[in-house]
Formats: C-alpha cells, structure tokens, sequence
C-alpha cells in the first residue's frame, strides 16, 4: 500500500515540504507537487525528491493546445517528474501529442517514461454543478468514461477521476489502465471541498490504484500517524 498513497504536498512553505516529505518517507513512496509546492522547489524539487526515495506525481493538470502541452511535459519529463497530468478534455490531439513528447524525452535522457495521466472531472463537481458549469444534459458519469476512453484511446496510462467513478472505468477501460483517485476521506476527516467522496478502504476496494491524500494528512497533527491510519485503512480494503 505504501505504493499505493500519494500525499498532496499543497502548501508553498518550502520548511513544511522539507519536514513533510522527509518525514513520510518512512511510510509513503509518492508525493504530489501542484502549483503551490512547485512555485517553491521548481524542477530541481524532483532530483531532490527522488533524491529521498520520493516518487513524484507533477499535478499541474496541462490545459492547453497540442503544441504547448508537448512541449510542456517534455519539459517536466526531462528534469524528472515521475507521474504528469492534462486534462483530458482538452482532447485527442493533445493527449496523442503528449504521450509522444513525454517518450521522446525519456528516450533522450535515457530514463523511465513518466506515467501520464488524463483528469477526467474535478472531484469539487457534482451531478449539479457538472449540469451547471457545463451546460450538459448528459449524465456526469457518461461523460467521464468518455474521458477515461479517449485518454486510452491517446495511449495515456491512466486517469485521474473520482472514487464513485472506478466500477464503471474500470469496465470501460479494463484492467491495465490506471485509475487514480484524489477524494478520498477516512471516516475520521472533514470533507472540505470535495463532493465525490469516499473512504480509503472503499476506494481500493472498488479497485483505485492510487488512492491522492492531501489535507488529511497534511494538516493532521501527526501527518505521519494520519498516513499510518490510512494505510492501514487501504490494507482493509
Ligand atoms: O486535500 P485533499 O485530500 O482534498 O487533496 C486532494 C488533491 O487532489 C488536491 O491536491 C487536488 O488538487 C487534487 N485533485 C482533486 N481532484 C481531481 C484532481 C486532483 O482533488 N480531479
């Protein structure tokens, strides 16, 4: 299961990154860099990461057109980032585009090609706010095994998408395909801003390969007895 958590590292404090990853390295393999933690370590927070036995999952969800996305995550994948993500509905094209530039860099720099990703729908939206934001009749599960399918279809590992959302990726897209899910609240955890929740336990067990944990874990008291009590919660599962 240590292989299997990935703590969301969403803060700028560059002492708190130090004393978290350092920390959690005793029980967690991954760790997640978005915008915030990037803006403080940069890319030279990968090689130091990794320096400390941290994989590293760069979530800054690329959003943009064919070109820009390729060469944005050549970028990352030659300066070391481990696992990228774009958003899946900025289409085929994009995704296609994506995939090869992420192999022609590991391919150059002689490394591991970085498990590539497509976000499917935040887990901030529900069936109501994908209705209104979208302006979409149709069904918000319909549309993210669509998204699921196309970022298959584009040769991408996996997807990010909500736990309430695996059964039915997982038979769209069989078992090959990654599916990681952030959402994810112990029973013990306040639910924030997130709406497509559920438990640690739960999510491995409908099948999530990775399960994304940030707050929980990252404002607990003891961050890293609070990932303990995770891990042990997906070794129920
Ligand atoms: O604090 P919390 O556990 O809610 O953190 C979840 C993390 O997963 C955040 O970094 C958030 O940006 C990210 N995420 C998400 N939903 C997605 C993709 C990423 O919550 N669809």
């Amino acid at each position: 299961m240590r292989d299997r958590l990935i703590v969301a590292l969403d803060t700028d404090d560059g002492e708190d990154i130090d004393w978290l990853s350092g920390t959690l390295v005793e029980v967690v393999r991954w760790v997640k860099i978005g915008f915030q933690a990037f803006s403080t370590l940069g890319t030279e927070g990968f090689p130091w990461l990794n320096a400390r036995g941290h994989k590293v999952f760069l979530d800054l969800k690329f959003h943009d057109i064919p070109n820009t996305v390729a060469r944005d995550v050549n970028t990352m994948t030659k300066h070391g980032a481990n696992m990228i993500n774009v958003h899946a509905s900025g289409g085929l094209e994009m995704m296609q585009a994506a995939r090869d530039s992420a192999d022609d860099a590991a391919y150059e720099e002689n490394i591991p090609r970085p498990i590539l990703l497509g976000v499917t729908l935040l887990t901030s939206i529900d069936e109501t706010g994908f209705q209104q934001n979208f302006g979409s009749e149709r069904q918000l599960t319909k549309q993210v095994v669509y998204l699921a399918q196309l970022a298959q279809e584009a040769g991408l590992d996996g997807v990010v998408a909500s736990p309430l959302e695996i059964e039915t990726i997982r038979k769209a897209c069989g078992d090959n395909f990654l599916i990681v899910t952030p959402g994810i609240r112990p029973k013990w955890a306040e639910s924030n801003d997130q709406r497509r929740i559920t438990t640690p336990a739960e999510a491995i067990r409908r099948g999530a390969d990775y399960i994304v944990v940030g707050r929980p874990i990252i404002e607990a008291e003891d961050p890293l007895e609070a990932a303990g009590m995770i891990l042990d919660e997906m070794r129920e599962g």
